[in-house]
């Protein structure tokens, strides 16, 4: 079974709709949709915004659903200098990037326990995201996803997150996801739609723009689930 994660409705509502046989569960005030998506066995849950609901979610799928992998879907910031509004990144790896313990002596956004700074996601899970990506046509590209308990609308931020981790998008969940599973040895994949850059304009862009660029993800995972080999 594959889980799915999104932080808002509009992230995973879409999704939801084409799940046949869905059964439904509330844990920790989460709800859980499990049933089939491209012949797919998936659970798909709407976590809410944030670092510490994207934690719970994925630590309930895991322990609750016993995924083989969790798969985050929704929109960011866009970072890298490519990146325009609509446009895709698949993380190859993940950064917290409000994680600061230097003043102990650490790196930047290292995290103690499982002693790193970046996580890597699932090599053959992001490489077929990607494959996916590229079919749609969309310019998407490769690179770090850099997550946090911020809203990232100042050039300011954007530019300590991109010095800092050399990210090419922020958002809020993905690192969260990527800690708990590497925590659990699940493997983990980040896909994101450009809503903002991330800068001065995000307070106008991301209203404007989110719910377009979160349906681009949803229709690239549906390709993904639609594959034959899982
Ligand atoms: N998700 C979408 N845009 C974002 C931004 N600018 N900062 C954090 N999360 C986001």
């Amino acid at each position: 079974m594959i889980g799915i994660i999104g932080a808002m409705a509009s992230e995973v509502d879409g999704l939801k709709a084409k799940m046949t046989d869905c059964k439904t569960e509330t844990v920790s005030g989460v709800e859980f949709c499990s049933g089939t998506i491209n012949r797919t066995q998936t659970v798909v849950a709407q976590a809410g915004v944030g670092k510490v609901n994207a934690a719970v979610t994925a630590q309930t799928m895991i322990l609750k659903y016993g995924v083989d992998a969790v798969i985050n879907i929704g929109v960011a910031g866009g970072i890298e200098g490519s990146l325009k509004i609509g446009d895709i990144v698949v993380a190859d790896r993940v950064v917290e990037h409000d994680m600061d313990t230097t003043a102990v002596g650490d790196e930047p956004g290292f995290i103690t326990g499982i002693d790193c700074v970046y996580m890597d996601c699932d090599v053959a899970i992001s490489n077929r995201i990607y494959e996916c990506a590229k079919q749609t046509g969309i310019h998407t590209i490769r690179g770090t996803i850099a997550s946090g308990d911020i809203f990232v609308a100042e050039d300011s931020v954007r530019n300590r997150i991109s010095e800092q981790f050399n990210a090419a998008a922020a958002e809020m969940e993905g690192a969260a996801i990527g800690h708990v599973c590497t925590m659990n040895n699940v493997p983990f994949a980040v896909l994101r739609a450009m809503s903002d850059c991330a800068n001065d304009d995000s307070h106008v862009d991301f209203p404007t723009f989110a719910a377009e660029a979160a349906k681009k993800s949803i229709e690239i995972i549906t390709l993904f689930l639609a594959e034959d080999v899982k």
